[in-house]
């Protein structure tokens, strides 16, 4: 691999359950549907940036089960390089419970298991990789402490560093010695809130957090906001925006990854960030259209396809 996508983290398996509404506290209901789909969010990412027609390669861990084998294999099919997920013998893969209601949105709970090993040696073990990329993407379902010394030692390699901060801590809080690596900053509206103590919910709101960001010493803030687009401040702080592709939503799982790993494919293949955005927004929409994580997330002629005709077919 030479110049392209790097995505260090997770990888899981997604038990997806069709509901007719998200379950309240103490309830117990029945689903209407169930299915059994490859996910984790650097899993989608890595998938998206490959599709999308970057070089694409991720570090990460599955378990000692028949999930790990599906889950590589899947990422092989995309062309990705799998060489470095490595198969943790002392851990199952892992898991993610999903609930997706009638318009498409979902509630979702991770059991992390074998990406709760990834450990700072296996960055190290994959040096070549990182050395190879020109953008490393990495986001939070791995240990913090493993992402901040990935983040470091991609920064010293010279790299574009984007983090995705998904799931985003529920104190709000992230080391400031991993946020001076990012180069590229990725939230959607509710990490961003969580993240800023701002209740994002409009573009003005999003410009707010997105400055409240970089005085943390984050380079360029996008915020995505779902079917209002996405919003935020470029390194000299000039204002991002490209709007969203309107689509029939059918399962909104994996549009931050469709979305992220798109950005990262047109970026590393030096595109502006305006025109990446585009490209990026319509990676998002149409991983909306389709059930399930890998599954959803669209091929390079199918956004291109987007961009052209507006329309998802
Ligand atoms: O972003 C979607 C992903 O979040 C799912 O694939 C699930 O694995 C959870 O990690």
């Amino acid at each position: 691999m030479s110049e392209g996508v790097l995505v260090i983290g997770s990888l899981s398996l997604d038990m997806v359950f069709g509901v007719p509404y998200r379950p309240a506290r103490g309830e117990t209901i029945k689903a209407d549907s169930y299915q059994t789909f490859v996910g984790g969010k650097g899993n989608n990412q890595a998938l998206a940036a490959a599709r999308a027609g970057a070089k694409t390669a991720m570090i990460g861990r599955v378990g000692n089960d028949s999930y790990a084998d599906m889950i590589i294999s899947t990422l092989q099919d995309a062309g990705a390089d799998a060489s470095s997920v490595i198969k943790d013998p002392d851990v199952g893969t892992g898991l993610a419970n999903i609930y997706i209601d009638p318009q498409g949105d979902n509630s979702i709970v991770i059991a992390t298991r074998s990406n709760e090993n990834l450990c700072p040696q296996d960055i190290d073990d994959a040096m070549d990789k990182i050395r190879n990329s020109k953008i490393v993407v990495l986001q939070l379902e791995s240990p913090l402490m493993t992402v901040t010394y990935a983040a470091q030692v991609c920064k010293e390699e010279g790299k574009i560093v984007l983090l995705n901060p998904a799931p985003a801590p529920q104190d709000g809080k992230l080391p400031p010695e991993l946020l001076r690596n990012i180069d590229i900053f990725v939230p959607n509206e509710s990490e961003a809130s969580l993240l800023t103590g701002i209740k994002v919910n409009s573009k003005e709101t999003a410009l707010k957090a997105a400055e409240q960001l970089q005085a943390t010493g984050i380079k360029t803030v996008l915020i995505t906001l779902g079917d209002k687009g996405v919003i935020g401040l470029d390194e000299q702080k000039n204002e991002l925006y490209a709007p969203a592709f309107p689509v029939k939503v059918q399962d909104t799982t994996a549009a931050g990854d469709a979305f992220v790993g798109a950005l990262a494919a047109r970026l590393a293949e030096g595109d502006d960030i305006k025109t990446a955005l585009r490209f990026a927004c319509a990676g998002g929409a149409l991983a909306t259209t389709k059930m399930g994580a890998a599954a959803s997330l669209p091929t390079r002629a199918e956004i291109e396809d987007l961009m052209l005709s507006g329309r998802a077919v």
